[in-house]
């Protein structure tokens, strides 16, 4: 497959030469596209040499260097016919707003608006551009159209101001493109319903207790299951985050709003992640008017009920049952005692202790735990890690089909053997009989 990668005037510019070799390891073949800016921070040679294609750097002469004729004047219009997908990587502040407003002022934003294959965009800027109500309004177009928005991390930037505006990892990026692409479609007819962020339980009209869950686990694995062909309803608590577009966001605030909103989508879906952080306790009383400093305060909580329990004990055959653990301690002991204690179908157990990972990080470490597997997930980006948990919660789907073929048949005995074979990584006892009951039922 083709893919364009625009690359335009950002310092993030280098980066996109390590995302050429990413994208080559995918046996993408890449078309690189420069704007003038960007020839400012790095050389064409750079990418042709990296690409072994001829980069385009103008609209009116083709390649550098070569002259305004025939064949280059009608380039964009040939490239936009035959490239699969449309990545720009870094995108800056400018180039967004040229695609948001339609201006086709160079080679790269009229191609933009000659093709018609999916779009990807890296943005990389300043933390006070990514911020700016221009940006993000150009960025919300963006987005309604269609366009994948990869967003960037959080931290140390070029200009020396920290916040939100580093180019994502190219790991991130070619994850997105390949998302973009449907390579992966295994999801498909599959319900989801994913809870995300965390929930705020009022003390007083202005105060609240809260946590540091910024939704992007919950959000990664929504948008990763829409790509993988899934309808998807996100059910969020307060979160700065945009939804991927097309699924059906529901915003709660409260453990308890949570918890109606679960209940009430949770029967047409087939498969409830709950990635949120909600609320143990909540306080027993609220105060009508804002409290005042006086002394000594104690605030008595009452615990919130269990949602994941009660979705466990609520579900229909079939519907599978994913459920979080955020740890600080005894991470596997915690986390397999949950798993037990709830009878969901996995837990994601991540630990929450350290800064950089998990919590309110774009980049997570977990291990998926069923009754009878514990699979390490390494640290990566949460979306890519998305992807790795959708893989193994596909794993645990594959049973279904061979109970529904089992249906057909009504040969359960023999049936039974052949899963038992089939099903070698689930094969301790426990396991085994809740297969059993569920063959049964
Ligand atoms: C040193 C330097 C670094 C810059 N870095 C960025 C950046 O990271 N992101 C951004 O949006 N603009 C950045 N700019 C501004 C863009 O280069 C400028 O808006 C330019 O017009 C972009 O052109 P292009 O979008 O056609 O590549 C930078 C400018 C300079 C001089």
């Amino acid at each position: 497959m083709r893919i364009t990668l625009g690359v335009t005037g950002g310092v993030a510019a280098y980066k996109a030469a390590e995302l050429v070799r990413r994208l080559q390891q995918d046996n993408f073949s890449v078309q690189v596209v420069m704007t003038r800016g960007a020839r400012e921070f790095i050389t064409p040679l750079t990418f042709a040499a990296l690409s072994g294609q001829k980069v385009i750097t103008d609209l009116f002469g083709g390649a550098e260097g070569q002259d305004a004729n025939l064949e280059s004047a009608i380039e964009h219009i040939a490239v936009a016919q035959r490239t699969d997908l449309l990545l720009v990587a870094p995108a800056t502040a400018d180039v967004i707003a040229k695609f948001a407003r339609g201006i086709a002022d160079d080679f790269l934003t009229t191609l933009y608006l000659a093709s018609t294959a999916p779009v990807v965009i890296a943005p990389a800027m300043n933390v006070n551009m990514w911020e700016h109500p221009a940006t993000q309004a150009n960025l919300e177009t963006l987005r309604r159209r269609g366009v994948r928005v990869v967003e960037p991390g959080t931290g140390d930037l070029a200009c020396g101001m920290v916040g939100a505006g580093r180019m994502a990892e190219p790991e991130a990026i070619a994850d997105a493109v390949l998302s973009a692409l449907g390579r992966r479609h295994d999801l498909a007819g599959e319900i989801v319903l994913v809870t995300a962020g965390g929930t705020r339980e009022a003390l007083d009209p202005v105060r609240f207790l809260g946590n540091r869950s910024s939704g992007k686990m919950g959000y990664a694995l929504a948008d990763a299951a829409q790509s993988r062909g899934a309808k998807v309803t996100l059910i969020s608590g307060p979160s700065a985050l945009h939804p991927p577009p097309h699924c059906d966001l529901v915003k709660v605030t409260t453990a308890d709003q949570m918890r109606q909103a679960v209940l009430e989508r949770m029967t047409e879906a087939t498969l409830v992640i709950k990635a949120a952080a909600v609320a143990d306790y909540r306080p027993v009383n609220v105060s009508e008017q804002k409290l005042k400093r006086s002394g000594n305060l104690t605030i008595e909580l009452a615990p919130t009920e269990d949602i994941l329990a009660e979705v466990v004990r609520r579900r229909r055959p079939g519907q599978l049952i994913v459920g979080f653990a955020a740890e600080t301690s005894n991470l596997m002991e915690n986390g397999r005692a949950k798993l037990l204690r709830k009878g969901a179908d996995a837990i994601v157990v991540n630990d929450v202790s350290g800064d950089g990972v998990g919590i309110d990080a774009d980049r997570n470490a977990a291990t998926f735990l069923t009754l009878s597997t514990s699979i390490e997930l390494p640290e990566m980006p949460k979306r890519k890690l998305a992807d790795r948990i959708l893989d193994e919660i596909v794993t645990l789907r594959r049973p279904r089909s061979l109970l529904l073929e089992m249906d057909e048949h009504k040969d359960v005995n023999a049936k039974l053997d052949r899963f038992k074979q089939d099903v070698v990584r689930e094969e301790s006892a426990p396991f085994d009989a809740a297969r059993r009951q569920l063959i049964v039922e």
